[in-house]
């Protein structure tokens, strides 16, 4: 029989593996929400009349999983000159993916 502490050890690190773990489950999506509306939204919506979100929802958007949303969401933020932090990144791909992605 197996010790029980080896297994409660080996099933607690699993878990907290981040790969297992849903995209972007530790950024904040109210915090990237702030963020997406101040450095954005504007920018979006001047291309699609009016509405900034629909970059994400056209038929033909360009974003396909989750990793390919955190390269883009840091390609902005360098082209932009955004200077946003790690975790400004991680809070952005929280709500994006959450309201219009759903990427698992
Ligand atoms: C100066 C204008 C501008 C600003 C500011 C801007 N973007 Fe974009 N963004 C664009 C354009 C234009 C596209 C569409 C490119 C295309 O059609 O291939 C785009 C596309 C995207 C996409 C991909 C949408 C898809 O097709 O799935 C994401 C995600 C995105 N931007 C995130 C951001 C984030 C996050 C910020 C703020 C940190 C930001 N953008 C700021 C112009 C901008």
């Amino acid at each position: 029989m197996k010790h029980p502490t080896v297994l409660f050890a080996l099933c607690t690190s699993l878990a907290t593996v981040p790969a297992l773990a849903a995209p972007f489950a530790q950024g904040d999506a109210a915090a990237g929400k702030a963020t997406v509306t101040a450095q954005c939204d504007a920018c979006h919506a001047g291309r699609f009349e009016g509405d900034p979100n629909r970059i994400y929802t056209r038929p033909n958007h360009r974003i396909k999983s989750a990793s390919a949303l955190a390269q883009q969401i840091s390609a902005c933020n360098a082209n932009l000159g955004s200077n946003l932090f790690p975790e400004d990144e991680t809070n952005i791909g929280a709500y994006l993916n959450s309201n219009f992605y759903k990427f698992k």
